[in-house]
């Protein structure tokens, strides 16, 4: 459950937080002033705080000042009725998370309070790599006695010490933004802010703005300045994912920041130093990208200087068995579950997989199983299909692997995509007679629901666009572990 503490002398602006934020996954505790907050900070250990400039007693700046003597990283979101651009500034200055206008756009506040939530779980899962610790030691470890992943460990290590930049390159789920958070816990700048951006998430024309912030009237939309992201992090660290989704003009900003610490908001012609550490990562060759002048070369080689290359699950055969059993563990662990265990030919099966989509499609497969799974130990026709050498006649619709297991496509599938989705779910189904592809296509979205919502029934309908009477019809039709449909 996250933790919201609203900061805000106005019994409407309370009043009205409470109904947008009344759900099961958010506590909010609210003060009346800043004196107040500082004192209930401690105590409550809110995981974000929504603060307002003006107020009875010290101001909200003032009392932003006052939290960042003690606590440098909490996220703090800066409200206001009267908006100066030089209170945004000053907030932000100040270490704000982002700064908001009253009245809000409710769906805006939203956004911004989940990603700073986002955030503020990143920066605080501690992340461990010290391969000899117990299972009760991890908290988000990351797991592997390869002599290819020690020598991952031992990297991350010496990074530790610098403040470097560096590259972390592997396949799609080989767990390079674990790494990343790794190296952001283990350096001197752990107890400053860490903030993650995927580059290929954000559209082309605004992640420029995104990084860097822009003044009121850059472009089309730009209403109002933004102070963007590197500014936000800065004395932090700043992990840009994907950063070979970027467009050459990027590039050159990014360069410029590494270089010299400098950088302009989109339209604005006066330079702003900071200082952040820059980790990188990327699933896509960059030396092809430079070959091809998608990628300026410069930067590879700035990016370049300490590479953190991430071997696939495939080539580390031997950390296998030993991600089975943390994924076991730690699965069993969030569902408040004894940990299940795993017969030797469904290991053996694990054992032989490719593993195209790496670590993530390994706890994809143990979630699953979890989830289809009858007894106490998960067998091997609790896997979908693929992994068994000799398909065995299963009671259970079995699908294949592009669904039950793979992670989902590098990009979100939309509607116009739907055709081709269909057509290729309906040539397996004209292959395969026996099969009854509706049933199989609802049961496994049903599961993905399941897993999200972390089995909250009504949230999951909500998702599939069905009521939540449909869905446990279908949980019991399709025998669907209880404990993980009812909540
Ligand atoms: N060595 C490991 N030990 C434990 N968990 C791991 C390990 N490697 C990856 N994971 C888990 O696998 C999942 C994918 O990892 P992560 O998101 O870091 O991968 P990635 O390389 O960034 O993938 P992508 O390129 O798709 O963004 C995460 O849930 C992560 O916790
Ligand atoms: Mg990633």
């Amino acid at each position: 459950m996250d933790k919201l503490l609203l900061i805000d002398d106005e019994a409407d602006v309370q009043y009205s937080f409470r109904r947008i934020f009344d759900s099961p996954e958010i506590e909010l505790s609210t003060a009346n002033s800043g004196e107040e907050g500082l004192k209930l900070i401690p105590k409550v250990k809110p995981d974000l705080v929504l603060m307002d400039v003006r107020m009875g007693g010290i101001t909200g700046l003032e009392t932003l000042r006052r939290l960042r003597e003690t606590d440098a990283k909490l996220p703090v979101i800066m409200m206001t009725a009267y908006g100066t651009t030089q209170t945004a500034i000053e907030a932000m200055k100040l270490g704000a998370y982002d700064y908001l206008l009253k009245p809000f756009d409710v769906p805006k506040l939203k956004q911004i309070v989940f990603a700073a939530l986002k955030a503020a779980r990143d920066m605080k899962q501690v992340v461990s790599y010290e391969p000899l610790l117990e299972m009760e030691d991890y908290d988000l470890g990351i797991i592997g006695r390869s002599e290819q992943m020690q020598q991952v460990f031992k990297l991350i290590g010496q990074l530790s010490t610098s403040n470097a930049t560096a590259l972390i390159t592997g396949e799609s789920g080989t767990g390079k933004e674990l790494v990343a958070r790794a190296i952001y816990h283990h350096s001197q700048r752990a107890d400053k802010a860490f903030l993650a951006i995927n580059c290929a998430a954000i559209p082309e024309n605004l992640l420029e703005s995104e990084l860097f912030g822009h003044e009121k009237g850059a472009f089309t939309g730009a209403a109002s300045q933004r102070v963007g992201k590197f500014e936000q992090c800065n004395n932090g660290t700043i992990f840009l994912d994907e950063i070979g989704d970027m467009t050459l003009a990027t590039q050159t900003k990014i360069l410029r920041v590494l270089q010299n610490g400098t950088f302009e908001r989109v339209g604005g012609n006066s330079a702003i130093k900071v200082d952040v550490r820059v980790i990188a990562a990327t699933n896509k060759p960059l030396e092809e990208a430079v070959a091809k002048k998608e990628f300026r070369e410069d930067l590879f080689y700035r990016l370049n200087v300490v590479r953190v290359a991430i071997p696939p699950l495939r080539e580390r055969p031997g950390d296998i068995r030993l991600l089975v059993n943390y994924f076991l563990k730690k699965i069993a662990r969030s569902q408040n579950q004894q940990p299940k265990s795993i017969s030797n030919d469904a290991l053996a099966a694990l054992e032989q997989h490719s593993w195209p989509g790496n670590v993530r499609e390994l706890e994809n497969i143990m979630q699953r199983a979890l989830v289809v799974a009858k007894g106490e130990a998960i067998l091997s026709s609790d896997l979908p299909r693929e992994f068994f050498a000799h398909p065995q006649p299963s009671p259970a619709i079995t699908l294949p692997q592009s669904i039950a297991a793979a992670e989902a496509p590098a990009s979100v599938p939309t509607e116009q995509d739907l055709p081709a989705l269909a057509r290729a779910l309906f040539q397996w189904a004209r292959q395969e007679p026996k099969l009854k592809v509706i049933p199989a296509v609802e049961r496994e979205l049903i599961i993905h629901a399941l897993i999200e919502t972390k089995g909250n029934q009504v949230q999951a309908a909500k998702l599939l666009g069905i009521t939540r009477a449909t869905l446990r019809k279908r949980v019991e039709k399709f025998g669907i572990k209880q404990e993980l449909a009812v909540k």
